[in-house]
C-alpha cells in the first residue's frame, strides 16, 4: 500500500508503472499499423532488460501485456491515449503554447519525438530517480531533445508549483499541460493541488489535458487489493491496486469547466472505437478499467 512520502525508481512501486506503459508503447510500435510510434520506449525497455526486453522479442509469452484478456487491450489503450495526447499537443503548439508541462513525465518521450516549434520549453516533473534513468538512457543512446528540456525532480504531493516557477516557468505566457497516467497515483488532496496549481499558473490561451478515471466503490477496491495480495503470495508480481489511491477530488471535465475552461471529456471507449480499436466487454479483465477512463482536454476560455 502507499504511504506519505514513499519513493521509487524505474523498477519499483509507482516508478515501474512508467516502465510498464512504455513497454506497451514499444509493443504498439511493433504492429504493422500502429496508432502511435514511440521509438524511445524500446530503448528504455532494453536498458532495463529482463522481461521488459524479452517481451519485445517474443520470449515472454506469460508477460501480462501478452494476455488476450488484458494485455492486448492495455496496449490498444496506451496506443490510443498516446495518439490522443500527441494530437492535443500539436493543436496546443499550433495555437501558440511554447511552455509545455509534463506532470509525472515518467518515460514520456514527447520532448524527443514531437516536432516542436522553435523557442519551446518543456518542463518535465517526476521523482528524481525516474528522471535520472530517462536522462541517462537517452543521453547514452545519443538522443537529443527537440526543444529545450528542463527536469524538475519533485514529488507531486509537495509544492511543485513553486518548483516549476523556480525553474523559469512564466505564468504570464500560454502553456500546455498534461497529466497522463497520473491522477490515480495521487491522493485527492494532491489532485486538488494539481488542478488548482494548473489553474493558477496557466495564463490566457493555455491548454490542459488530463487522463481521468472514476474510482471503484470502496468494497470493490478492497476486494481487488486483497485478490492482488493473495496472487502476490503465490508469486504473481503484478502490482496495480496496491499502488493506487482510488480517490477522486472531482471529475476533471467538471472541475475545469467550472473554473473558466472549455473542457471536453471523451470516454476512452468512444475514442478506441473512433481510432478503430476494439473495446473489451465488461466481463474481461481490461473492460472495467477502460469503461472508467475518460480523456479530457480543455482550453482556457
Ligand atoms: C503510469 S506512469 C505515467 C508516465 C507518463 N505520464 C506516461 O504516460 O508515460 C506514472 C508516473 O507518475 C509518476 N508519479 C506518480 N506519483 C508521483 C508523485 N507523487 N510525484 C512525482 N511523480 C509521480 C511516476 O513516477 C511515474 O513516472
Amino acid at each position: 500500500m502507499r504511504s506519505e512520502g514513499d519513493t521509487w525508481d524505474i523498477t519499483t512501486s509507482v516508478g515501474s508503472t512508467a516502465l510498464f506503459v512504455a513497454t506497451a508503447r514499444a509493443l504498439e510500435a511493433q504492429k504493422p499499423n500502429p496508432l502511435a510510434v514511440d521509438p524511445y520506449a524500446e530503448v528504455f525497455c532494453r536498458a532495463v532488460g529482463g522481461s521488459s526486453a524479452d517481451v519485445l522479442d517474443g520470449k515472454e509469452r506469460d508477460h501480462p501485456l501478452k494476455s488476450a484478456d488484458f494485455g492486448e487491450h492495455f496496449v490498444n489503450f496506451q496506443a490510443a491515449r498516446t495518439k490522443y495526447f500527441d494530437d492535443y499537443f500539436l493543436r496546443a503548439a499550433d495555437a501558440g503554447a511554447r511552455q509545455i508541462v509534463l506532470l509525472a513525465a515518467g518515460l514520456d518521450s514527447r520532448a524527443y519525438r514531437l516536432d516542436w516549434p522553435a523557442a519551446t520549453t518543456i518542463f518535465e516533473l517526476d521523482r528524481p530517480q525516474v528522471l535520472d534513468f530517462k536522462h541517462r538512457v537517452l543521453a547514452g543512446h545519443g538522443d537529443q531533445p527537440r526543444a529545450e528540456r528542463r527536469e524538475i525532480a519533485v514529488d507531486l504531493r509537495d509544492d511543485w508549483p513553486q518548483a516549476l516557477r523556480d525553474s523559469g516557468f512564466d505564468p504570464a505566457k500560454p502553456s500546455a499541460w498534461i497529466a497522463e497516467g497520473l491522477l490515480i497515483y495521487l491522493p485527492a488532496t494532491a489532485q486538488e493541488q494539481l488542478f488548482t496549481g494548473i489553474d493558477s499558473l496557466a495564463g490566457h490561451g493555455s491548454h490542459v489535458a488530463v487522463e481521468d478515471g472514476a474510482p471503484l466503490q470502496p468494497d470493490e477496491f478492497e476486494a481487488a487489493v486483497e485478490e492482488e495480495r493473495a496472487a502476490g503470495a503465490q508469486g504473481d508480481k503484478r502490482l496495480f491496486f496496491q499502488l493506487v489511491y482510488n480517490e477522486q477530488h472531482a471529475p476533471a471535465t467538471e472541475w475545469f469547466g467550472q473554473h473558466g475552461w472549455k473542457a471536453v471529456g471523451t470516454p476512452l471507449a468512444d475514442y478506441l472505437r473512433e481510432v478503430g480499436r476494439p473495446v473489451p466487454g465488461p466481463d474481461t479483465e481490461a473492460g472495467p478499467m477502460i469503461a472508467r477512463n475518460t480523456l479530457v482536454s480543455a482550453v482556457r476560455a
